[in-house]
């Protein structure tokens, strides 16, 4: 018996992710949102679901440890893991920015930059050629400009109620981000029918 197994991302997007895959007729009979299991058979026994921490989905796609994965863009790009994207599930859509308490980026040969998404800072400001630190935090990221930890922050806006409630503003945006889906290279050749069928439903479940 050859089933998939789907790594989801625990949190924010997990209940979307489940209703996604009811719509496209997976169910998984055992899951309920304050169960503390993570692991999940669908009724045809064709995929079995983990729940794991979002930023750890790319890691498990990536080593094999999970066939595809479903996750936001954000930890995918942080991650820089070596998998396939194959869909834009359209969920969860939000942005990365740089923000602080000023309208603008003070001249500065470094700037100290707070954020969850580390890669992510270096890589924007690589771009435009100024140098940073990085501060690598692991939530509040807010704080940081407020309490003279860093200069600005990197980090996800969605309704915006984070950073206004802080007083920021944000400064410059870098990317839109939203749920992908994503998969193990080498299951996509040995797995390539049960995968492919799995991609194509979901497709048409989004249309
Ligand atoms: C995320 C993100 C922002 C906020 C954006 O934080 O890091 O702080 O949500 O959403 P908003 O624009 O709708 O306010 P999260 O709530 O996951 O908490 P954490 O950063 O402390 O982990
Ligand atoms: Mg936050």
């Amino acid at each position: 018996m050859s089933y998939i197994t789907l790594a989801l991302a625990k949190g924010r997007t997990a209940k979307s992710s489940i209703s996604l895959l009811k719509n496209i007729d997976i169910h998984f009979p055992g899951f309920h949102e304050e169960s503390r299991k993570l692991v999940f058979y669908d009724k045809e026994e064709k995929i079995k679901l983990v729940f794991v921490k979002a930023v750890d989905v790319p890691t498990y796609v990536e080593k094999g440890a999970a066939d595809i994965g479903i996750v936001g863009k954000d930890n995918i790009l942080e991650s820089q893991a070596d998998v396939y994207e194959m869909l834009d599930l359209k969920l969860g859509k939000c942005k990365f920015v740089v923000a602080g308490k000023s309208q603008q980026l003070e001249e500065k040969q470094k700037l100290t930059i707070a954020s969850k998404y580390p890669v992510i800072a270096i890589k924007h400001f690589q771009k435009k050629g100024q140098s940073i630190e990085t501060v690598k935090l692991n939530g509040s990221v807010e704080l940081a400009p407020l309490i003279g930890l860093a200069d600005y922050i990197v980090d996800i806006v969605e309704t915006g109620n984070t950073i206004n409630e802080n007083g920021l503003t944000i400064i410059e945006e870098i990317e839109d981000i939203s749920t992908r889906l994503i998969v193990n290279k080498a299951s996509f050749a040995t797995k390539s029918e049960n995968i492919r069928q799995f991609i194509n439903s979901l497709k048409s479940g989004l249309e």
